[in-house]
């Protein structure tokens, strides 16, 4: 397939990719948790990166994501590094109680792919899988997140990145049911979630949003009763 064979004119130290999405692999050739795609490279955050600190606090302050997600109080990469270590990185312990709980990660544009000139990753997006844990509230499975610099949207990175994610947790860590919630107002999120393969439930006020409506999408193949998954608050159709 014409993917495959753009990785690998691209990645010749790579293996076998699948269609959509690979593992990268290390020097011993086992594969890490960063993920490759025709024009991504989406790895883990990590707090001790400094460029992982500033580009959050870059997209985070952004009018376009403050208008859709809220403002944060990730203003400086100071903070953003403390985030980063308590929030975004799966930890050991958490294994047992989530394990949907992959994280979150930057999305970069892979070197001299849509971005010429350019030799190493340039982050542009997040990308996360994450399930909540007793005793906040919680499901027994995880939702995706995405954000992408405004100057970045409208060329199908999220799309990418999302599809990708979905194909890892799915094939790497057996994750067969995710969840997507966002604002019914947020046309381009719900958009994305459509074409990743989620289907439209209906709205809710959900626990982990505090009783904030939200819409709700499941990944097709989900049961139709999303209170097997601990969704147990009315979903109404729109
Ligand atoms: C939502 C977001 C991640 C989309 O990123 P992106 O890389 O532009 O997404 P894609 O290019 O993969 O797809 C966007 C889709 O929305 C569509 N779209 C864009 N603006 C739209 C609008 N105002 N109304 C309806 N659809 C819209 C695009 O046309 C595209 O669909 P298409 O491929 O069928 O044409 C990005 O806009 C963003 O970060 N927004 C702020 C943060 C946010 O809302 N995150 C989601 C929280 S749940």
């Amino acid at each position: 397939m014409t993917v495959a064979y753009n990785m690998r004119a691209s990645r010749p130290t790579l293996s076998e990719p699948n269609e959509e999405w690979e593992c990268k692999k290390d020097p011993f050739g086992s594969p890490t948790r960063t993920i490759l795609t025709r024009r991504l490279q989406i790895d883990p955050f990590n707090h001790f990166d400094e460029s992982h600190c500033n580009f959050l606090v870059r997209l985070w302050n952004t009018d376009d994501f403050i208008e859709s997600c809220g403002k944060t109080p990730i203003t400086t990469p100071e903070k953003a590094r403390d985030f980063i270590w308590k929030r975004m990185m799966p930890k050991e312990s958490n294994c047992g109680a989530a394990q949907g709980n992959l994280g979150f990660f930057v999305v970069s544009l892979f070197p001299s792919r849509d971005a010429p000139g350019n030799t190493v990753p340039v982050p542009v997006g997040i990308v996360s899988l994450i399930q909540g844990q007793p005793p906040d509230p919680h499901y027994t499975a995880p939702d995706v997140g995405f954000a992408i610099l405004p100057e970045y949207s409208r060329k199908g990175y999220a799309t990418e990145a999302v599809t990708a994610l979905l194909g890892w947790a799915r094939t790497e860590h057996c994750i067969q049911v995710v969840f997507g919630f966002c604002d019914p107002q947020n046309w381009r999120s719900r958009r994305v979630l459509e074409k990743v393969g989620m289907e439209a439930r209906g709205v809710a006020q959900l626990q982990v949003f505090g009783g904030k409506k939200s819409d709700v999408y499941a990944i097709k193949g989900s049961h139709w009763d999303l209170s097997v998954y601990g969704i147990t608050e009315k979903i109404t159709k729109h």
